[in-house]
């Protein structure tokens, strides 16, 4: 091997955004869980949700898991977002999106053929997918905020449709969020080899 050809550890993901990431995760497994046991107790819409994928047993339970992840996901989002901004993280790995990548990628992805062989940049269909999931957290967390104090945050009710409409808002990011985790588990299961990135924060290339 020469010189020139030797491998080298080039770090992908930051510290910060490892533990954010992670943090997020869990927190996002809880509210998810323990929010469709709330809805049970008053479904929006004709369906129910199994309850053996729901979390805290009863109306008061899930209420409790609710609000004490509530906090945890707030306050590592601000974290993962004033990082984001303040380090330029957001600039260099999710900016800019071009509509016109991001639908040439989701095709070729549908197709099985959208590579990723470099690691050290998000292609056009995942810089998307995290930006529209990054902005689904904050209407998940807003409009969550007008659920739980509408008469104190009625501004940021009103903004949403008042109480109905705000509970309506916090449904459909609800979804979308858990279809694009869905999508994201998924193709980090086919492509295995970003699994270790997210906790070492490092790729061995050659130089
Ligand atoms: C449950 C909620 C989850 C959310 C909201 C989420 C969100 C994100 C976001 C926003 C990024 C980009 C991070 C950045 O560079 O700023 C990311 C990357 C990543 N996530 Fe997740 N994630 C979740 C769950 C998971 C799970 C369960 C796994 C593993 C099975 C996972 C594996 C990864 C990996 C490997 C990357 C890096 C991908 C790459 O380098 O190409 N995520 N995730």
């Amino acid at each position: 091997m020469t010189a020139g050809q030797e491998a080298q550890w080039v770090r992908i993901h930051p510290l910060v955004v490892r533990v954010t990431h992670w943090v997020n995760a869990l927190a996002i497994l809880i509210m998810a869980t323990s929010g469709w046991r709330i809805y049970d107790a008053s479904p929006l819409f004709v369906f129910k949700i199994p309850p053996a994928i729901t979390l805290g047993g009863w109306l008061a339970g899930a209420l409790l898991w609710h609000f004490a992840a509530m906090w945890l996901l707030a306050v590592n989002g601000l974290v993962y977002l004033a990082y984001g901004f303040v380090s330029g993280h957001f600039r260099r790995k999710l900016w800019p999106i071009r509509p016109r990548a991001v639908i040439a990628d989701l095709l070729a992805a549908l197709r099985g053929r959208l590579a990723h062989d470099d690691l050290t940049v998000y292609n056009a269909a995942q810089r998307a997918a995290y930006a529209t999931l990054i902005l689904a957290l904050i209407t998940l967390v807003l409009s969550g905020l007008a659920i739980w104090k509408p008469v104190q945050l009625q501004g940021l009710a009103a903004l949403l449709g008042g109480y109905e409409g705000a509970r309506l808002v916090h449904f459909v990011a609800m979804a979308l969020t858990v279809c694009i985790v869905v999508v994201h588990v998924a193709m980090v299961a086919l492509v295995p080899k970003t699994f270790p990135t997210m906790i070492t924060g490092r790729i061995r290339r050659r130089a």
